[in-house]
């Protein structure tokens, strides 16, 4: 199988995640991102015997649907979060799922002692800030001829949550969480990738900024959405105060927007969407 270069230990190589997930929240409350990932799925036309790498695997679901499709080949999932790990290890064991591995690794330092087919990775590289670093990684894993298939958030993503997150983070009630935040997520554009990719040693297929909407059931469904993923803010706040304040931030998003005529709460979402192949 896909061994990483042997540690003593399963820990992260590069600097610790900045966000503590929970990974059972995740799983249960990522039904958007698994639209998008079966999306994804679906353009990287699988013999069934290829090697594959997710990248930000997450809670472990959709690398597992990957090794599913792929009865002959393998797939290794690698995330920074040791909770996320521990969650994809045991939800999907080596006992029924043999050719399906996880490990802790920062995507910034992807590293391998052997090559794959393809590079995959899904609502997960915009969480992080080095995508020169990711592309080299990837590179240096590829088989010459490999592909790289990847939808992270773009530029202009979420941006209608920023107009609604903005203006609560400076009122006197929270502004003290959020002082001298840096933006944790990174949403490039396709200019940056047409730099980057041919640097990296990457042939371009496909590179756009594709629009997706969102949806979510009512106010609550985007309450939980900002709970189990929007934690580089929510976790700023002390845990006492956060249901105060993501019921804030939802009012703001839900004025302005409100639930349409079968309750469903909107937002516009920009995805970065990258198919290349290694040269
Ligand atoms: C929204 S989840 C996406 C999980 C999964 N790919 C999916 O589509 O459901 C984002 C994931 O990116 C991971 N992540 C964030 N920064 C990372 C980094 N520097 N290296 C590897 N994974 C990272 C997080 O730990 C998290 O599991």
């Amino acid at each position: 199988m896909n061994r990483p270069p042997s540690k003593k230990k399963s820990a992260p190589i590069g600097l610790a995640p900045a966000a503590e997930w929970n990974a059972a929240a995740y799983a249960a409350n990522s039904v958007v991102q698994h639209t998008w990932a079966r999306e994804l799925m679906a353009r990287l036309d699988l013999r069934g015997d290829e090697h594959l790498l997710d990248v930000g695997c997450g809670d472990g679901k959709i690398t597992a649907e990957l090794a599913r499709a792929l009865p002959r080949g393998s797939v290794t999932g690698v995330d920074a979060s040791p909770q996320m790990i521990e969650f994809a290890r045991r939800a999907f064991p080596p006992a029924q799922f043999p050719r399906l591995e996880f490990h802790v690794m920062d995507a910034r330092k992807i590293k391998f002692t052997c090559w794959f087919d393809c590079v995959f990775s899904n609502a997960a590289l915009h969480w992080v800030d080095d995508h020169g670093a990711i592309l080299r990684g990837a590179a240096a894993v590829l088989k010459p001829g490999g592909r790289l298939v990847v939808s992270c958030g773009g530029k202009g993503n979420a941006h209608d949550v920023f107009l609604a997150l903005r203006p609560e983070l400076r009122l006197q009630r929270w502004r003290e969480f959020f002082r001298r935040m840096p933006m944790p997520y990174f949403f490039y554009a396709p200019g940056d990738y047409e730099k980057w990719l041919p640097a990296a040693g990457f042939k371009i297929s496909a590179l756009k900024l594709a629009p997706k909407d969102a949806t979510y059931a009512g106010a609550e469904g985007f309450a939980t959405w900002l709970r189990t993923t929007w934690i580089p803010y929510v976790q700023r706040v002390p845990e006492k105060l956060r249901e105060e304040f993501i019921a804030a931030v939802t009012q703001r998003y839900v004025a302005k927007h409100p639930p349409d005529a079968a309750g469903w709460v909107h937002v516009r979402m920009v995805r970065l969407e990258i198919d290349a192949v290694k040269v």
